[in-house]
């Protein structure tokens, strides 16, 4: 299977669909899922070779380290060595749009390619029952980045996948569009819970259930896709308009009013669980019709409008500030 394939296979969620994904996961082949958050791009995590493919098929620059999909905490708990917090978050909201960053049970069985050589690794259960049916059949942990290319807008739908990979992977399951549309809420441990990564579950229900908001990550690369230029359009980005110029195409929020009527609204009621649905496949549509700039309306900064406005600012920032972008 190495070598770039002729041709990519868009399966239907049904059960043969669901038995020839699986077949081909467990047989070293690269399979796009959905979750509930963004279609995955999946191998499975204890073969190597598979694992290097992924990173083959994206372009990613470097082997950052990859999360690991399982359908359960029984499974998950079988990697990695859980801490009272890790498992307080685990049973309140996995399955979910949770990762959790955990040290590595020795004799688990990854690739080391998965975590880049660390003593962690980056766990979740999907949301998705389809991902998890998924996962039941693939027989193991499934290793699965975005299913971007490198540095580009993370896919919500098999159209995306394939506008990205056609041909350079085995397969897409096409379960719809992917109902959160933000990349999970990624919390590390050091010992006490760090956000690594602002995402589809709002930061406030963490705290919730920790009694304390989680520490702020501090620098370091721990969580690459962290870091500077990411999720880009080609076009330019200008962030916080409330009045277009002129040229600017409008990524409007909520009522939009003003000389230009809102090339594409997030949620015209202003509603951030909508907003964030929307938001990769706006910024696909904006992509694909040109080049002319985007300006993106004001976004409160609470509850998912964080994790908005985290991707917003990468989408943003100059091309190639930061560390390579990765995911
Ligand atoms: O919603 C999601 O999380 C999606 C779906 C497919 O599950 N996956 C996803 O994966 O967004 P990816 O590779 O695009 O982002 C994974 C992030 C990266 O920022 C990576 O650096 C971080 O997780 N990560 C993975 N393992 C880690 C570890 N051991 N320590 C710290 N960060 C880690
Ligand atoms: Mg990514």
């Amino acid at each position: 299977m190495a070598g770039t394939l002729p041709r990519t296979e868009r399966l239907s969620a049904d059960s043969a669909g669901l038995a020839r994904a699986g077949a081909l996961l467990a047989a070293g082949g690269l399979v796009a899922f959905p979750t509930e958050t963004v279609y995955g791009l999946g191998a499975d995590a204890r073969n190597g070779r598979a694992v290097a493919r992924i990173f083959a098929a994206k372009g990613r620059p470097a082997f950052n380290p990859l999360i690991v999909h399982v359908p359960g905490l029984e499974e998950a708990r079988e990697l990695a060595h859980f801490n009272d917090a890790a498992l307080a978050l685990a049973r309140a909201f996995w399955p979910g749009p949770l990762t959790l960053v955990l040290p590595i049970r020795k004799g688990a069985g990854l690739s080391p390619l998965v975590s880049a050589g660390l003593d962690s690794v980056a766990i979740r259960v999907p949301g998705l029952a389809l991902a998890r049916d998924l996962l039941a059949r693939a027989g193991g942990p499934v290793a699965a980045p975005s299913a971007n290319p490198s540095g580009r807008i993370s896919p919500t739908c098999a159209d995306h996948v394939l506008a990205g990979l056609e041909g350079r992977i085995d397969a897409v399951l096409d379960g719809g569009p992917a109902p959160v549309g933000l990349e999970s809420t990624i919390i590390g441990f050091d010992p006490h819970p760090v956000l690594l990564r602002p995402g589809g579950l709002a930061v406030e229900e963490v705290t919730r259930v920790l009694g304390a908001p989680p520490e702020a990550h501090q620098g370091g690369v721990n969580a690459p896709g962290q870091l500077g230029s990411h999720y880009a359009p080609a076009a330019p980005m200008r962030l916080n308009v409330q009045v277009p110029r002129p040229g600017e195409r409008l990524l409007g929020f909520g009522p939009v009013s003003g000389p230009v009527e809102a090339v594409l609204n997030l949620s015209p009621t202003g509603n951030l669980e909508e907003a964030a649905a929307n938001l990769f496949g706006h910024l696909h549509r904006l992509d694909r019709a040109g080049d002319a700039p985007i300006a993106v309306s004001p976004i409160p900064e609470a509850g998912l409008g964080r994790a908005i406005n985290d991707r917003l600012r990468r989408a943003a920032a100059p091309r190639g500030s930061g560390a390579p972008a990765v995911g």
